[in-house]
């Protein structure tokens, strides 16, 4: 039986999914659920679904006794069956071109209901064009929405990109080593999920925010190249795109610098995207952090498009307006950029996006537009006689935003996305990746000043930056790097630091000066970096996110068997829940959450 062999098993000759008409005359048994009944009086036909896909299954007089069609008529809808039957090809008349099985059936003899089902909470048959159940039910009754083979055939993807990360990193010298899920707190800029501990009252595991210092261990102990398909837990605000609790394809190498990870990267998500059928081009367009912000006000920016944010300052600063006087004389910019063709939009439509641009910060956005050569807007009077503004055409309009970087930047970005999509430049088929670099070191909390890791404290200082400005580690580059499709951040990763004297320098430049309080937080980082080791760095990509994207999925959810909601519950199983006061005490804790420590618990 075509790709059956081992799928047959002493209840079943295989997946009904499967059969195909070069399996024409065999004899069958099969076990599934029955996806949708159709009675036409003399002949009951049988949708039969498994993983493999749906077979129909026929009770026809001519083959079947009047016992067998009335039991297949009488079946629930999701009951699991078992059939017994013989392959035929389908009559040209009767074949259906959409299922993979379409040119066959089962002529079956027998029919035994072996679970049977209730009324299913939610549809998993679905009439063309009926609409899913709204997502809370479907994460409610996560059993029957997995049953539907849009989330099986997303799964099965999910599966085969596992594979072929596995094939690809170990034909590459990769290990794949297991790492702890109770651990110490991680830095990866979330807060920590803790688990109480038992025996040591008053002491909590954290689960990882990442295998960052574990890969490096490894490297520190001669692995040289480890790989694992990693799980990780954040506990953060979460959105679209991210989940609690996801999963990273995890690399470390070592003797390598950047070239070396963002050529093995290139290899993999190349190896990724040929799974699911997609050639991609080999190499990354390459862009520093300082670029992209410049250009694209962020660092992941979505090159499908042009739209460049451009510096119009020059322009602006002969003209005798309030606004951009005030932003130019604190020492701000006038940046924007032009929109061929938008000089048509009503005064309503530029109103939005200005809405889009203030939501993201900004205090407003100004606007010019050229209309049969003339300029128009309320800047018009201003701009008029600056023959700067040439670079408007005719049909054009251009929106700026006057200020520092630090608003001009994300309200620009959410602009310029916001156009491309209005103007239809947004090319859904087009994959644009890029390899965003020389990320700054640190940024400064605004409240506080206080200098707090870019990526992670573990990323290496550009350290021609450490020599020339030892006492501005703000102005330092730090090697590291991210992926980035349409958009998207995809992975990101770093070379480390490896020299005990320089990792201990920027733990106290944030803020962990403390000799006893380094050790006590990341002591075993740097006994081990004490211990001989080598230079290295890798890279983490987020596997939920790419097998999103190449699953053509809406959302992470639609590629993880049991997902969180974006409010963190687990609708399915109903986590988190409350734990009983004995259960808690046992665990050290008092009943309102807070840990008891040692002296609460006699
Ligand atoms: P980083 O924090 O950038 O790096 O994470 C790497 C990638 O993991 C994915 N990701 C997520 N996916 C779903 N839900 C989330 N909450 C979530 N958070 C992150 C993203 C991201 O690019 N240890 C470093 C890697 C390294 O330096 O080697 C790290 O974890 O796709």
């Amino acid at each position: 039986m075509n790709g059956n062999g081992v799928l047959g098993t002493s209840l079943r000759t295989g997946r009904g999914g499967a059969l195909r008409a070069a399996d024409a005359g065999t004899v069958v048994r099969l076990g599934g659920w029955v996806h949708r009944v159709r009675n036409l009086g003399g002949i009951v036909f049988m949708d039969l679904r498994d993983i493999g896909g749906i077979i129909q299954v026929s009770f026809g007089t001519d083959w079947a006794s009047a016992e067998a069609i009335a039991a297949a008529a009488a079946v629930g809808v999701e009951s699991v069956v078992r059939v017994e039957g013989t392959v035929a090809v389908r009559s040209a008349e009767t074949r259906n071109a959409e299922m993979a099985t379409g040119e066959v059936e089962v002529r079956a003899v027998r029919v035994e209901v072996v679970g049977p089902a209730v009324t299913p909470a939610i549809p998993v048959a679905r009439a063309r064009g009926e609409k899913l159940a709204a997502e809370e039910l479907r994460l409610r009754h996560r059993h029957l929405d997995l049953r539907r083979p849009e989330l099986q055939a997303n799964l099965v993807l999910r599966h085969r990109l596992m594979q072929a990360t596995r094939r690809f990193l170990s034909a590459h010298g990769f290990l794949e080593i297991e790492t702890p899920i109770l651990t110490k707190p991680t830095p990866e800029g979330a807060r920590d999920y803790l688990v109480p501990s038992r025996v040591h009252p008053g002491e909590f595991y954290a689960l990882p925010q990442s295998p960052q210092i574990y890969k490096q261990l490894l490297m520190v102990s001669g692995f040289d190249r480890y790989f694992q398909i990693a799980r990780c837990f954040r506990d953060e605000d979460l959105r679209a795109d991210r989940q609690p609790e996801f999963t990273q394809i995890d690399v470390e190498a070592s003797f390598v610098g950047e070239d070396d990870i963002i050529s093995l990267a290139e290899g993999l998500v190349g190896e990724l995207w040929r799974e699911a059928k997609i050639e991609v081009t080999a190499r990354f367009r390459r862009i520093t952090y300082a670029d992209s912000m410049e250009r694209y006000g962020c660092d992941r920016p979505d090159l499908r498009f042009g739209l460049e944010i451009a510096d119009w300052t020059d322009a602006f600063r002969p003209l005798d307006f309030n606004v951009t006087k005030a932003a130019i004389a604190a020492g701000g910019r006038v940046r924007g950029m032009v929109l061929p063709g938008a000089a048509e939009w009503s005064r309503r439509d530029v109103d939005s996006i200005e809405a889009i641009a203030k939501d993201a910060g900004a205090a407003g956005l100004l606007r010019l537009k050229r209309s049969a050569g003339v300029l128009e807007g309320p800047l018009a009077k201003f701009a008029g006689g600056a023959a700067t503004f040439d670079a408007v055409p005719d049909g054009a309009l251009a929106l700026f935003v006057a200020g520092p970087d630090r608003i001009s930047s994300p309200a620009l970005d959410r602009v310029r996305q916001e156009c491309a999509r209005r103007l239809g430049m947004v090319d859904e088929g087009r994959r644009e990746f890029a390899i965003v670099t020389d990320f700054p070191m640190f940024e400064r909390d605004a409240a506080t000043g206080a200098l707090a890791a870019v990526h992670h404290p573990f990323t290496s200082p550009d350290l021609l930056d450490v020599a020339a400005r030892p006492d501005a580690p703000h102005t330092w580059r730090a090697r590291a790097y991210d992926v980035v499709l349409n958009g998207m951040e995809l992975g990101g990763g770093s070379i480390r630091t490896h020299d005990p004297a320089l990792q201990a320098r920027v733990l106290a430049l944030l803020g962990i000066a403390d000799p006893a309080e380094q050790e006590r937080r990341f002591g075993f980082l740097l006994e081990a970096l004490r211990a001989g080791a080598p230079p290295h760095g890798g890279i983490a990509f987020g596997l939920d996110r790419i097998a999103m994207l190449l699953a053509n999925a809406a959302s992470l959810r639609d590629v993880i068997a049991f997902p969180k909601t974006t409010a963190a519950r687990a609708l399915f199983e109903d986590a988190p829940t409350h734990i009983p006061a004995d259960e808690l005490r046992e665990l050290h804790i008092g009943p309102t959450g807070a840990a008891q420590g040692r002296e609460g618990s006699a």
